[in-house]
């Protein structure tokens, strides 16, 4: 069967990095986080107090950021910056507090964008996002647009911090995520918009398993057109 590109795009935890990767497994597909891309850069401007209303100091620090995905020895992909694994910093609040604003550069799309094209070039990918089916894949054979209640969003994401060691109360959470869901819809530069050929799937009654059973309906049904 040909190879195709799913893009999985949607709100902030309504599930996406769990259902890509597990789609991803199953079909021996390259499973990309592209959040944890933007995270990593959020990281870096942190800690090198890169302004970011400077848009000439935002692309000097652009090219000090070398981003690399590496699997561990669980399977997991993991997010390197600079050659160090960052996947443990990049998931704490401190990130989710900042990230928003940082992608809305247009610097910094710019440059997550074409290193994104780079690693979808051979197909057989997973890349879950907020613009992968609109900007960064518009012709990808699959685009999916995940949706789901806030309560519902919130408690799982509360359940994945604590899992990370992360105690963060149910209303931070809230407060989270209703902002950059809030930044990512409105920003100028490639706002967070359900892309008119993507298959929508709201996953707030739905378990992981149907959802992930779902989407690998829909992709074998493309890959088997995509044959003829
Ligand atoms: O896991 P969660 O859905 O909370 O977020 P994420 O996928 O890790 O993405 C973190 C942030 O990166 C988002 O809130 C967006 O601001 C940004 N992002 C983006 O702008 N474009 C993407 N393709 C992916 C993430």
């Amino acid at each position: 069967m040909k190879k195709i590109i799913i893009a999985i795009d949607g709100y902030s935890a309504c599930g996406k990095s769990t259902t890509a990767k597990q789609v991803a497994a199953v079909l021996g597909y390259r499973y990309i986080d592209s959040g944890a891309m933007y995270r990593a850069v959020t990281l870096y401007f942190l800690d090198h107090h890169v302004a970011l209303t400077n848009p000439k100091e935002v692309e000097k620090a652009l090219v000090q950021v070398q981003l690399t995905f590496h699997v561990n020895s669980h399977g997991v992909t993991e997010m390197f910056l600079n050659g160090v694994n960052v996947e443990k910093k990049i998931r704490k609040m401190r990130i989710s507090e900042n990230v928003s604003p940082v992608s809305a550069l247009k610097e910094v799309r710019v440059a997550m964008v074409d290193q994104q094209r780079k690693l979808g070039k051979d197909k057989g990918i997973v890349m879950d996002g907020r613009d992968i089916g609109t900007v960064v894949f518009p012709d990808a054979e699959l685009k999916l647009f995940l949706t789901a209640d806030m309560q519902v969003r919130a408690a799982r994401r509360q359940q994945e911090l604590l899992e990370k060691d992360n105690l963060v109360d149910l209303d931070t959470v809230i407060a989270n995520i209703t902002e950059r869901d809030r930044i990512d819809s409105t920003r100028k530069e490639s706002p967070l918009v359900k892309a008119t050929d993507a298959v929508e799937i709201d996953t707030t009654h739905i378990t992981i398993d149907e959802q992930v059973d779902e989407v690998l309906r829909q992709a074998v049904s493309k890959m088997m057109r995509k044959k003829k």
